[in-house]
């Protein structure tokens, strides 16, 4: 019998993995379903559906996806305080440090109120590579910089793998302000943060954008998708300002892979695809 400690920890593990989502009220194996059927009188079992079983292979990676609806089409538009719009105070930046300069005086989003630190970009602006993650931990809370914990260094060792670093990428992530003891940032604060993340795109305009975790890849692609489903294929993320779709790739998190190795040959062909891409558009 698990322990609830243990029965937490195993569901985190599954959201991690993408299943985000109950679609039954009992576990089902799929292994079991898809077994040769033991001899029985019972009727056999229904196969499990391709989806069910079959990991995304190398060929998918060229499906497209829509571009995603610009978050000025987004029911909520935070306000920073002053009556200035997030999409305003956003829009009216046209360099990253102006960006950040705009965020330092953004009060819509309640997580600046318990983080320490503002945790906005890391590394070159003028990048092609641009990194999106998730939302600061507690290093980086300290620090005020993205991806300075332990995920962040496995990140570190992922970008080397690709002979990048932080002098040719640049990092950031969908929110800007640790939430409380790492949880899941909620739906309103992500929706506050999210203009800045598009101009961010805007303003950087990268070769390649890398969304790492399921988080920004929900945001970005506005999806229910998991990221099981979707690391390792193209799409495309484009805003009405934007002059061209910048082809976009969701990867695993590095928190993930810390937890699950197993999946860090999977990520490893995932950063040589990213590698390609980058080396085609030089
Ligand atoms: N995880 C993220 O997604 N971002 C960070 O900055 C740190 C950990």
């Amino acid at each position: 019998m698990m322990d609830r400690r243990n029965m937490i920890e195993a569901l985190r593990w599954q959201v991690e993995a993408g299943a985000a989502e109950a679609v039954g009220e009992a576990p089902a194996d799929r292994f079991a379903e898809s077994a040769p059927p033991a001899p029985s009188m019972s009727p056999a079992p229904a196969p499990a559906t391709p989806e069910a079983v079959a990991a995304p292979t190398p060929s998918e990676t060229s499906t497209p996806h829509p571009p995603r609806a610009p978050s000025q089409t987004s029911p909520r538009a935070p306000f920073t305080g002053s009556g200035t719009t997030a999409h305003e105070l956003a829009a009216a930046a046209n360099t990253v440090e102006e960006l950040h300069q705009a965020l330092e005086r953004f009060d819509g989003c309640a997580l600046k109120l318990t983080a320490t630190n503002l945790v906005f970009c890391d590394g070159n602006p003028e990048a092609r590579l641009l990194m999106i993650g998730e939302a600061p931990g507690a290093e980086e809370d300290r620090q005020g910089k993205p991806f300075v914990g332990p995920a962040g260094k496995l990140l570190d060792r992922m970008l080397a793998s690709i002979g990048l670093d932080r002098g040719s990428v640049l990092i950031s992530n969908t929110i800007y302000w640790r939430p409380p003891g790492n949880r899941n940032p909620a739906p309103d604060e992500v929706a506050a943060c999210l203009p800045f993340v598009e101009r961010l795109v805007e303003i950087v305009d990268p070769a390649v954008l890398v969304l790492v975790g399921g988080i920004a890849t929900k945001t970005l692609l506005a999806t229910n998708d998991g990221i099981m489903k979707l690391h390792g294929r193209w799409f495309t993320f484009e805003t009405p300002r934007m002059s061209r779709p910048v082809p976009t790739m969701p990867i695993y998190h590095p928190a993930f892979l810390l937890r699950s190795p197993g999946q860090k040959r999977a990520a490893w062909r995932d950063l040589i695809e990213i590698r390609r891409r980058l080396a085609e558009s030089a």
